[in-house]
């Protein structure tokens, strides 16, 4: 079978930057450790004044183009997904269609043009679109472009607030990929949840602790239905494991249960825990409640281990490299995480072709989704690519009243207020109103 999945990608981060433990933590009378070891971000990202979710995407969906040599012509589907619209009837991918056309000479005419929405979920439902559009065939030769864009806000004063980021992801999704395969094994875990949720409004309404919760439950179904249909997987099996990261600290809690799930009926597992003094099996146990405490001591002691940190250094750590200093990207979110840990396996000189990643995605409201990835050949010449670090190291750094009036300016009335640029565009789509972008 042709293998199918993302070729190339390219990453658009908003030109601001608010420093958590420094700017926000003081303002908000906070331990700058909550922000730096608890939490897990330095930064967040948020977009200048003339940016928003339609040029961010633009950007990154231009430099994709222009990087891979490609035209209109060359691509049949333009899918974007984005839990930050602005249009209940126009789909965002018009907006950014519209913008690109202004730098081609063709046009998308020939390209369907569509919108996921899943909450954070909905940039690997989109990524999933193209993939099963082209194994149906239907793709006449022609790759597809999915882009990723979000600005994450969350009122002032919510604890979400801490968690905010702005960016845009494109991805290109084609035959014969350079980057990864995509697997066709995939696993689901998906319930009507309501911790997290928007409904007619543009911050969300967040029960921030159950939202860690349902986001634990419903990955470890999807890890369970994925691995009845593909294999019962060990934690030796991947290179890296990218989750969905709304926060760092969310995906130690995360990655502590994929180990222990993991490392079920293992070798390895008796090996812990005899060092542990754990007893795996449950009918050593006089009732549920025993060898529901055993396990939670168990999962205590096993994140100090030094089986578990390896691997959690291995796998897991080199996933976080740039969500740190960006924040949550939502629907871009998991696939920051693919391209720190391929960017940071090309920076330490890791042969990766052929090795496996497991890509953990999430949406609250809520679905989780599971599925593995093959890295190909071309994956080091493609990640070269990026200039991910000039474009974090070059933004404007906010004083927290700078930060008040850019989060007030990003309000959806993004004309309330009149703000100066803080950056200068160069060479890229500007927002001059709705329905309105140019090219500066
Ligand atoms: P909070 O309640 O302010 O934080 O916000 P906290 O008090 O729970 O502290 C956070 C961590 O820092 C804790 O670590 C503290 O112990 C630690 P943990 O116990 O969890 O391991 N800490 C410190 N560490 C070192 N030194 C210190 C210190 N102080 C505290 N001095 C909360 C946390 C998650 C509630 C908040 O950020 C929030 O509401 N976030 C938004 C919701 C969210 O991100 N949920 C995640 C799961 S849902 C999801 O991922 C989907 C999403 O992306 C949306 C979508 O799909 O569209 C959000």
């Amino acid at each position: 079978m042709t293998p199918v999945g993302i070729d190339a990608v390219e990453i658009w981060t908003g030109k601001l930057q608010l420093d958590l433990p420094e700017t926000f933590a003081p303002a908000k009378d906070e331990d700058p450790d909550k922000y730096r070891k608890g939490i897990g971000l330095e930064h967040s990202s948020f977009p200048d004044t003339y940016e928003d979710i339609v040029t961010m995407g633009a950007n990154a969906a231009k430099r994709l183009l222009e990087r891979k040599g490609l035209t209109p012509s060359d691509i049949g589907r333009i899918d974007v997904a984005t839990e930050s619209a602005f249009d209940n009837s126009k789909p965002v991918s018009t907006y950014i269609a519209g913008c690109l056309e202004q730098y081609y000479d063709e046009d998308f005419r020939h390209a369907n043009k569509g919108e996921r929405k899943f909450a954070c979920v909905a940039g690997t439902q989109s990524v999933d679109d193209a993939y099963n559009w082209i194994r149906a065939g239907r793709n006449r030769g022609r790759a597809a472009l999915v882009i990723a864009t979000d600005t994450a806000l969350y009122a002032r004063g919510d604890p979400g607030e801490a968690t905010q980021g702005a960016g845009a992801v494109a991805m290109l999704i084609d035959e014969n990929p350079d980057l990864v395969e995509i697997s066709t094994e995939q696993g689901y875990g998906s319930m009507d949840e309501t911790d997290f949720l928007k409904p007619n409004q543009q911050f969300p309404s967040v029960d921030g602790k159950r939202s860690m919760q349902v986001y634990l439950s419903r990955m470890r179904e999807a890890v369970e239905d994925f691995e009845s249909v593909a294999w019962d997987m060990h934690p030796d099996d991947f290179a890296y494991i990218p989750f969905h990261t709304p926060f760092p600290g969310m995906v130690r809690k995360a990655a502590l249960l994929g180990y222990r799930h993991m490392s079920r009926d293992t070798e390895l597992e008796d090996e812990l825990a005899d060092e542990l003094g754990y007893q795996p099996r449950q009918d050593e146990y006089t009732s549920w409640d025993a060898y529901e405490e055993a396990i939670r001591d168990y999962m205590d002691e096993l994140k100090d281990t030094d089986q578990y940190r390896a691997w959690y250094d291995k796998a897991i750590e080199p996933t976080l490299g740039i969500s740190r200093h960006v924040g949550n990207w939502y629907t871009g979110s998991v696939h920051i995480a693919r391209i720190a840990a391929l960017k940071y396996a090309a920076e330490t000189d890791r042969e990766l072709a052929g090795e496996k990643l497991l890509i953990g995605s999430y949406g609250s409201g809520a679905q989780a989704e599971i599925h593995a990835e093959t890295v190909q050949e071309g994956w080091r010449e493609e990640i070269a690519e990026l200039n991910i670090d000039a474009q974090i190291d070059a933004r404007y750094d906010l004083s927290y009243e700078e930060y008040e009036q850019v989060h007030d300016r990003h309000n959806h009335d993004k004309t309330a207020t009149d703000l100066e640029e803080f950056t200068e565009p160069e060479d890229e789509f500007v927002f001059t109103g709705w329905g309105r972008m140019s090219e500066r």
